[in-house]
């Protein structure tokens, strides 16, 4: 025995060998395996009536990563309306005139925190001249604010009292973490292939998925039908298609992803269009994918010529937001943390002067 380990050429050493190898590749194997197991292992909480299998699965530890990210900010206290102007203290206000000195100063010390804390007052200021519009950004900025006075006074559907201000979005960065352009349209070769559709290249945007991987450019920028299921049971006249349904489930995934949340949050999966079986999220849901689209319509695409080229996507396109721009993770923003309470300035300033009148 001994003898035959100690001569190398033996064939006994070399599946001893053989056998080691096996042995660490069987332990890496099970390595790979049960890194597929979840730590610690998830729990699931029931949204539907029972037997609909409507359920959220929750990961504790993803899901206290999760509220870490979406803490509120700190909000400065309000200095009151009382005092001077704005308009009639500064030279070149279009849009905050109506604010007092200090409510504008709270505001632009607050802005700055919100979207640009590092750079601080220069990121949008031409310093020392506060009144100057050189810098892109404070062209922007304004239209920034009045995107979200927009959101705060008009799509209350979608964002109830609960509302935004820049850092729903922001989050102290200059530019939002989730945005998107269109992507680069596939060229037609001399090959006979047709256009794949954005499918089958990996993306994160559909988790990964095979689905088409812009689904925002027909959904939340232009209208296209998201509704899949024929309207009549014989395909008499039925335009609905598979390849169309595949667009539909990219942007549900889509969807999903960006709220951390199952089909099931929406949807009872025995019929995902009927109405009457979905819980009320799915409502506030579709007015969220009008407001997303609207958005992106009215306000981002306006600012196609103030940004500069380095901002923009492989087609010249403007930055544009989806579902993730505000929720990043979360079913609510910043798990639903009240954001104009504290900043009436962010509403409309005809709903601001009515508070003021009944005052
Ligand atoms: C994210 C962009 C942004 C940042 C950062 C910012 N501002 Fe402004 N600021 C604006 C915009 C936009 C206006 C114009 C508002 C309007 O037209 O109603 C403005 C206007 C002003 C004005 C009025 C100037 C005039 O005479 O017309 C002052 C003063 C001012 N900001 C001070 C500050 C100070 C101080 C800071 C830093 C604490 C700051 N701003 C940070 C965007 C910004
Ligand atoms: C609904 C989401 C959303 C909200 C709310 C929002 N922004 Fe933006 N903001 C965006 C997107 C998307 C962009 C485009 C990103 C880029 O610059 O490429 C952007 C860009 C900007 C830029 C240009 C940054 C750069 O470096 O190009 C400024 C400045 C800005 N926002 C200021 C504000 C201010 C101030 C507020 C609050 C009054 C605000 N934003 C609220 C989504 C939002
Ligand atoms: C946050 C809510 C929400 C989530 C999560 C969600 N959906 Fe939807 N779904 C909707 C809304 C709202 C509509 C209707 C859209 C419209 O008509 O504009 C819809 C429509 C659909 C339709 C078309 C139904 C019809 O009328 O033909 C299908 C199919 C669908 N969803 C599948 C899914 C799948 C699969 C998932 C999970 C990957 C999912 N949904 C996740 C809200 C949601
Ligand atoms: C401008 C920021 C913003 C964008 C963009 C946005 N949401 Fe929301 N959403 C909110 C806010 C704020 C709330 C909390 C409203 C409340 O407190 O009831 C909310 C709430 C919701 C809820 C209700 C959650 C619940 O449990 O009650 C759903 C569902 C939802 N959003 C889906 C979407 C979908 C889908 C999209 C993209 C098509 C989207 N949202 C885009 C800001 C946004």
């Amino acid at each position: 025995m001994s003898t035959n380990t100690m001569n190398s050429s033996s064939p006994n050493v070399r599946t001893s060998w053989a056998a080691r190898l096996m042995h660490t590749l069987g332990l890496v194997l099970l390595g790979v395996l049960l890194t597929g197991c979840e730590r610690p292992s998830p729990e699931s909480v029931q949204s539907g009536y029972r037997g609909t299998g409507m359920v959220q699965v929750y990961n504790a530890r993803l899901l206290e990563a999760k509220t870490d990210k979406n803490q509120p900010p700190f909000a400065i206290p309000s200095p009151g309306s009382d005092g001077p102007k704005a308009a009639q203290a500064y030279k070149n206000v279009k849009i905050l005139g109506n604010l007092s000195v200090g409510e504008f100063n709270r505001l632009m010390v607050s802005m700055t925190s919100w979207v640009a804390p590092q750079e601080g007052c220069a990121y949008c200021h031409q310093l020392p001249n506060f009144e100057a519009d050189t810098k892109y950004t404070k062209v922007v900025a304004r239209r920034m604010i009045e995107m979200t006075r927009h959101i705060n006074s008009d799509w209350k559907p979608h964002v109830a009292q609960t509302g935004v201000t820049c850092y729903t979005c922001h989050r102290g960065e200059p530019v939002p973490s989730a945005i998107w352009f269109k992507s680069n349209p596939q060229p037609y070769g001399a090959n006979f292939m047709g256009d794949k559709a954005g499918q089958n290249t990996p993306s994160p945007v559909v988790n990964m998925s095979s689905l088409p991987n812009d689904p925002f450019t027909p959904f939340l920028l232009d209208d296209q039908k998201i509704r899949v299921n024929g309207p009549t049971a014989l395909p008499s006249g039925n335009r609905q298609s598979i390849k169309q349904a595949e667009w539909t489930y990219g942007l549900m995934t889509h969807m999903s992803n960006a709220l951390g949340v199952n089909c099931t949050y929406c949807h009872n999966t025995q019929s995902f269009q009927n109405w009457t079986n979905s819980p009320p999220q799915r409502t506030t849901a579709w007015h969220g994918i009008r407001m997303a689209r609207d958005l992106n319509q009215t306000y981002m695409e306006s600012l196609t010529d103030v940004f500069p080229e380095h901002r923009k996507g492989p087609t010249g396109d403007v930055a544009k937001l989806n579902c993730a721009t505000c929720h990043q993770g979360a079913y609510k923003p910043l798990n639903g943390a009240p954001m104009v309470k504290d900043f009436p300035e962010l509403l409309k300033p005809a709903l601001v002067s009515t508070k003021v009148a009944t005052k």
